[in-house]
């Protein structure tokens, strides 16, 4: 087959990398992609939101089957423009990929179908989302933008002064653009949070190896939040017994709320849930692989990940038996130095051969570029190192060695990936 991959992160890398090894791919092609993808596949600049640009690209190249990984082109109708021009793809459609790109959809149909969240009510209208913080003066409060905000539509307010600054910038100023022009105040919820991504064709859900991102910038989950610093995976905090409930209560009531409000969700739906003192509870819901998360979650499938796209395309999602490994995995992400706020680009990588990687790990290249067999920064976050190993602390081990041997002007990355308090 020949697989067309939309997206350039490190994510990106790591669907790529896991393709690769199925017997069903001869070939692939990344739009646009980075350095690390175009040592192991053909890179083609197609911006990820040329819905035309992309299928007229896979109409041409014969491409059979095209993985689309950002929320943004899905949320913008990706899937549904290959599924018009007859070419399968793994993805969920713009009316489904809604449940991450409006919050108010997602809450409202939390409260309709009875699956734990945080309380919150939702509001258009400033005053109002005013009056009801004044009422409730309970603190802190959580406002989140309805929209896609790069990962920033969320501000935990500690006191008022903050809560009605964030709503006012939110609202009148256009912080997100329409993104923030309607906004959710919840309750502010304690305790680990976990990331599960599930497989899922609309009639069976299964559930991937859960894991653990630190999206704070510094040591100490200090700093400003990321796009993410580091994943393990398992998360020590799922047991068994928590993943029996969270499939009850959560995941197969999700999967049938979407089916019953005609939204049917084929692809990978992400639950990013917190374990509170009352159970499980969704924080929020990604309509695709989570980043840095896929990172340490595909180093672990055992199962054909090209066999689970195509059957999950084809509605028979339940006819295979998905495995992981026992292992477990860990990413540590280098960054480059001032990122999340402002850094440069374009430094020299040392300690990479010459398909991107290094020794006993693999590394996935998150913002890289490749130029004449040499590797360059491009981008905030840099390189995911990752590392399988018998347990957790194995696999940190691993994963912090090799990741001492990379270096390029301004490196930054956190010491205590995996560290649990
Ligand atoms: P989100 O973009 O919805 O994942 O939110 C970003 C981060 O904000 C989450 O990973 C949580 O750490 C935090 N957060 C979001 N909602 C709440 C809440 N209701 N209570 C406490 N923390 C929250
Ligand atoms: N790592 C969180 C996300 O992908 O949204």
């Amino acid at each position: 087959m020949k697989v067309l991959l939309i997206g350039s992160g490190g994510r990106e890398h790591a669907l790529v990398l896991k393709l690769l090894e199925s017997p069903l791919v001869d070939e692939i092609w990344c739009a646009p992609g980075n350095g690390g993808i175009a040592a192991v596949a053909h890179c083609v600049p197609i911006k990820v939101m040329d819905k035309e640009g992309m299928v007229n690209f896979a109409k041409e190249t014969g491409i059979d089957f095209v993985v689309v990984a950002p929320d943004d082109p899905l949320a913008a109708g990706m899937v549904d423009a290959f599924e018009e021009a007859g070419i399968p793809s793994f993805g969920p459609r713009a009316d489904a990929a809604v449940i991450e790109a409006s919050k108010v959809f997602s809450k409202n149909l939390m409260k309709k179908y009875g699956i734990p969240t945080a309380r919150y009510e939702t509001f258009e209208d400033e005053e109002k989302a005013v009056a009801y913080l004044k009422e409730q003066n309970s603190y802190p409060a959580v406002i989140k933008a309805d929209g896609l905000a790069l990962g920033k539509g969320v501000i935990i307010a500690q006191d008022e002064a903050e809560a009605l600054e964030a709503v006012h910038e939110m609202m009148s100023e256009g912080k997100f653009g329409a993104s923030g022009r309607r906004v959710v105040i919840e309750e502010f919820l304690t305790g680990p949070e976990v990331s599960v991504l599930s497989f899922t064709d609309g009639h069976t859900i299964v559930p991937m190896i859960s894991s653990k991102d630190h999206k704070r910038a510094n040591d100490n989950d200090e700093g400003l939040n990321t796009g993410g610093m580091g994943t393990i995976a398992p998360n020590p905090y799922y047991t068994s017994q928590i993943a029996a409930e969270c499939m009850e209560k959560i995941f197969i009531p999700t999967m049938n709320a979407m089916n019953a409000e005609g939204r049917t969700f084929k692809g990978c739906l992400y639950f990013g849930l917190m374990l509170t003192p009352n159970g499980p509870k969704v924080i929020e819901y990604n309509c695709r692989f989570g980043d840095p998360e896929t990172q340490v979650v595909l180093p672990l499938l055992k199962t054909d990940l090209m066999e689970i796209m195509l059957a999950i395309y084809e509605d028979r999602l339940g006819e295979l038996d998905i495995e992981f490994s026992k292992e477990a995995a860990a990413c540590v992400v280098l960054a480059s130095g001032g990122y999340p706020v402002s850094y440069k680009s374009g430094y020299e990588i040392h300690g990479l051969d010459d398909k991107g990687q290094a020794e006993g790990v693999t590394v996935y290249h998150a913002g890289t570029k490749l130029e004449n067999g040499t590797f360059y920064t491009a981008g905030g976050r840099v390189l995911g190192v990752t590392a399988v190993g018998t347990d957790r602390e194995d696999s940190l081990r691993k994963a912090y060695a090799a990741a001492e041997k990379i270096t390029f002007e301004g490196v930054h990355y956190r010491h205590d990936i995996g560290k649990i308090k």
